[in-house]
Formats: structure tokens, C-alpha cells, sequence
């Protein structure tokens, strides 16, 4: 079995044609044929059913295609790896998410950059946005160095440091009755339309939940009839019903027992505020957006401690770029200058 065999058959797997993986792969069709028969003779093994069109692939050639895939990305990974342990370390590429960077990401950026100055070594460094799912695929490719989001990534290529926790606040339209009220309880928001716009929800927790509790969480996109639930009977009953929640801002209602009256979802951040300048809802944002359209919105703290949004600095396991010291120390200055409470980490 070699390289070139995987490769082929993956190519026809993927294409379910001879002729498609041809001109994908630029090897002739008689090649692949030739390199699929090879691999199937070494494995004593078919594993594509050549007599469909298009082409199946039998049990085996299924099971075969998800674990082999599986292992060519991870040697892909190695590969690009290998490679950045050879080239200069003078350029960091760095991905984030838009939330992080209408708060500390340009100051942060900036003490790097005059620290290095001062240290007379040279760096680049180039910015990209990138969702936080697409981080962890942008490490492995070498696409970035590190990575800014605000979820934790179950994957055995990544490592994160939690870096914070950032106090969510409301934004409101500047006419809203409450857009005066210095302090909000999530009970006096609940009635509102809640407009919600992560695209990357929670991992499912495992707790068991009731039918009922399901039916609470599900109001996604739905105007609902009844008043907003208030479920304060138990906090047994509350960490059931937001351990059944996966969308982000509607778990912060449900740690509290309570399921907003009417939700709307948008495409991003920058949307939600647009309507709700627009007078069209309210939403909940980290406190560092509330520099954001402040002619039509009125920001407001929540008295609730723990409604709180964390930040992540993600990187491979195995291959730290040697300027990551540098950008975390550059992170706990700007804490440290402007008094943000925070937990020193390190990589292990
Ligand atoms: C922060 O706001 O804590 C932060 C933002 C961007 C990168 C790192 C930290």
C-alpha cells in the first residue's frame, strides 16, 4: 500500500467516477483504475463496486475511506508542520474572531510590535478573520499560527489557553424604555424579541432532559404565543433546562430559568446591532462591541456575574510558533494596564 494508491482511491471515492478523479488527480483513467486494483489486491479487499454508475463503494471501501481520510489530513497536518519548523519565525499569522477585534486585539497587536522594536527583531504580522470552527482546520493547514475565539475546541491537534472572561452587556434601542436603566436583570428582557447571531453553538451537554424542557429550549426563530417561561422552581430544574440549550445567548437565559418571549436569528454581530439600532430588538454582546453605533443603541450592564463570554488563544499541540511568549505577554500588559482581572497561563 503507498501514498499514490490512498490518494486514488480517495479521489475516485470522492468523485464516484473514474473520468471526474481523472481530471482532478491529472492521471490518466487507466492509472487510477490500475492504482485502485493494486490497493484492493494488497488488502485482499474490494472496496469499490465498479458495476453502478456512478461508482459505490462497498462496506468495507466505506469503513476504509473514513479512517484513511482521517489519517491523510493528519498527515497533511505533519507535513505542514514539519515544513513551518523550517521557515523564518519572523511572520505570525494570526486568525480571530470579529468580536475580539473591537476590543484589546489592535492594542495588543501594537505592544507586540513595539516590543519587538525595542528587542530590534523583526515581525510580521497579518491579521485574518476567520469564524472559530474554521480556526482549528486554518492551524492544521498552517493557514494561521494562532487563533482568537470564544469557544474551547475538542480536537487532539489543538491547545488553548482560557485568557478571560469578558461580562456580556444589552444593547438596546436608544428609545427602549429600559435604555435608561444603568443595571438589567435578564427577567425584565424577557419579553422582548431577543435577536441571536452566533453561527457556532454550544456542545450538546449531557444531561438527560424532559420532553417539556426541549420544548422550552426550541424557541429558536419562533414567535411564541405564551408569555416567556420563568422556571425558577428548582436550580436542579434550571441547570437541566440550560444543559438542553446549545445556542449561546439563549443559554444564558436558561442558566437563569427563563426562555425569551420571541428570538430572531441573523447572519453576524455587526446585523444584530444594525436592528437593533433599527429598533428591531435587543441583544446581548460582549462589552467590548459597546463602542458600536452608541448614536442608536444604549449599552447597559447586566447585574448578573457569571453571563460572561470567554476568550480563547488557540494553538497546535505540537507546534507552538516561537512568538506565542511573546503576543501572551503582550496580552497580560494590556490586562495589566487596564486593569483586567485575569489568571496568568502558559502552554505546557
Ligand atoms: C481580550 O479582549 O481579552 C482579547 C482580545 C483579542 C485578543 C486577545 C484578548
Amino acid at each position: 500500500m503507498d501514498l499514490k494508491q490512498l490518494n486514488a482511491f480517495i479521489a475516485i471515492a470522492d468523485l464516484r467516477s473514474f473520468s471526474a478523479a481523472a481530471t482532478t488527480t491529472g492521471l490518466s483513467q487507466p492509472t487510477l483504475s490500475r492504482l485502485l486494483k493494486q490497493l484492493e489486491t494488497d488488502m485482499g479487499v474490494v472496496l469499490v463496486d465498479r458495476y453502478h454508475r456512478p461508482l459505490h463503494l462497498t462496506a468495507a471501501g466505506v469503513f476504509f475511506y473514513d479512517k484513511i481520510s482521517a489519517v491523510l489530513t493528519e498527515l497533511e497536518t505533519i507535513t505542514s508542520m514539519t515544513q513551518r519548523l523550517s521557515t523564518p519565525s519572523t511572520v505570525l499569522n494570526i486568525g480571530f474572531v470579529p468580536s475580539v477585534l473591537y476590543g484589546l486585539l489592535p492594542e495588543i497587536i501594537a505592544t507586540l510590535k513595539l516590543h519587538n522594536a525595542n528587542q530590534n527583531t523583526d515581525l510580521e504580522v497579518n491579521l485574518k478573520d476567520i469564524s472559530s470552527y474554521q480556526q482549528v482546520d486554518a492551524l492544521k493547514t498552517g493557514e494561521i499560527d494562532v487563533g482568537f475565539g470564544r469557544f474551547a475546541h475538542q480536537d487532539p491537534w489543538i491547545q488553548q489557553i482560557l485568557l478571560r472572561h469578558e461580562r456580556y452587556v444589552v444593547a438596546l434601542p436608544k428609545a427602549h424604555p429600559l435604555a435608561h436603566v444603568g443595571e438589567q436583570r435578564l427577567i425584565d428582557l424577557a419579553n422582548n424579541r431577543l435577536i441571536l447571531y452566533h453561527q457556532t453553538h454550544l456542545p450538546a451537554h449531557s444531561t438527560t432532559i424532559s420532553a417539556e424542557q426541549i420544548q422550552t429550549a426550541q424557541m429558536d426563530s419562533t414567535i411564541s404565543e405564551s408569555k416567556f417561561k420563568l422556571n425558577n422552581k428548582s436550580n436542579v430544574t434550571n441547570t437541566n433546562l440550560a444543559n438542553s440549550v446549545t445556542e449561546p445567548l439563549l443559554y444564558l437565559f436558561a442558566q437563569y430559568g427563563i426562555a425569551p418571549l420571541m428570538t430572531s436569528k441573523v447572519s453576524d454581530l455587526q446585523v444584530a446591532l444594525g436592528l437593533v439600532a433599527a429598533g428591531e430588538g435587543i441583544t446581548l454582546v460582549p462589552a467590548s462591541l459597546q463602542t458600536v453605533r452608541t448614536d442608536q443603541i444604549s449599552y447597559q450592564r447586566l447585574v448578573h456575574e457569571n453571563v460572561t463570554s470567554p476568550i480563547y488563544l488557540h494553538t497546535l499541540k505540537d507546534f507552538v510558533h516561537p512568538k506565542v511568549p511573546d503576543l501572551l505577554n503582550a496580552i497580560y500588559q494590556v490586562y495589566e494596564k487596564r486593569g483586567i482581572t485575569y489568571r496568568q497561563q502558559q502552554f505546557v
